[in-house]
């Protein structure tokens, strides 16, 4: 595994742009890391907020021989990587809400979003681009109001911020390259599993316009979180959006 990292200083989406040189040949392990994102984009067409100077954008080009499903794993390797590097780097404590958001101080820090392209002919898939973006420190004003209550950064204060955060996107390669030289392995899985914070707890599951209440009994090998609802139907969710119920 080698990388080869391209940073600028602002782009629309370290996505889109990967996307575009993926579609024009660009090889596996091509990197691309922004300062700022002007259209950050998140899961479920939603935006990722991405101002200059505290946080972290970047976005790696996969190209998987497996088969679609591995999106799903390719996601849950980085989530774990993740994790991990935040705590070798920092110090803080880190770990994920199903499906890939990563928490410190029970708010979320960072999030990732893999998109893949597919090869109809044999099944697979012709690249993934795996996009992850981590806020390392809070902005001087202050997060935006309306994700203020749910995002956070890794440092609470001001940090050493420039060279903590390159350190933060050698760390998340160098482990995300680990985990996906034998992905079918799985060898993250456990890890995954042990980091989960929603397991054992009270949710809603979200989907689409329904909001079902349930409690998360475990992450499966497959990263499917199995829940069971207050019918006592139990159900195996390879996709979607969970929240903690508070009491
Ligand atoms: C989410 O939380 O819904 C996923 C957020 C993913 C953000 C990262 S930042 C780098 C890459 N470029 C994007 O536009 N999005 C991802």
């Amino acid at each position: 595994g080698q990388f080869n990292v391209e940073v600028r200083k602002t782009l629309t989406s370290t996505n889109t742009v990967l996307k575009e040189k993926a579609a024009s040949g660009a090889p596996e392990g091509t990197v691309v890391v922004a300062e700022v994102q002007t259209g950050g984009r998140g899961r479920l067409g939603r935006n990722f907020y991405s101002p200059g100077g505290t946080g972290i954008y970047f976005s790696v080009l996969l190209r998987p021989k497996g088969r679609a499903e591995e999106v799903t794993m390719i996601t849950a390797a980085a989530a774990v990587a993740v994790a991990e590097a935040i705590e070798a780097v920092t110090g803080v404590g880190a770990g994920i809400k199903w499906v890939n958001d990563v928490y410190c101080r029970g708010k979320k820090v960072c999030g990732i979003l893999t998109e893949g392209a597919f090869d109809f002919e044999s099944g697979g898939m012709e690249y993934a681009v795996l996009g992850i973006g981590v806020n390392v420190t809070a902005p001087d004003s202050g997060f935006p109001e309306d994700i203020a209550d749910k995002v956070g950064a890794v440092y609470e204060g001001a940090a050493p911020a420039a060279e903590a955060r390159s350190r933060l996107i050698a760390e998340i390669l160098t482990r995300f390259a680990a985990f996906y030289e034998s992905l079918s392995g799985k060898r993250f899985i456990g890890a995954y599993q042990a980091r989960s914070f929603v397991v054992g707890r009270d949710v809603d599951v979200i989907a689409g316009d329904t909001v079902r209440r349930a409690r998360a009994l475990r992450v499966d090998d497959d990263c499917r979180l199995v829940v069971r609802y207050e019918d006592d139907t139990v159900e195996a969710l390879s996709s979607g959006e969970v929240s903690i119920r508070p009491y």
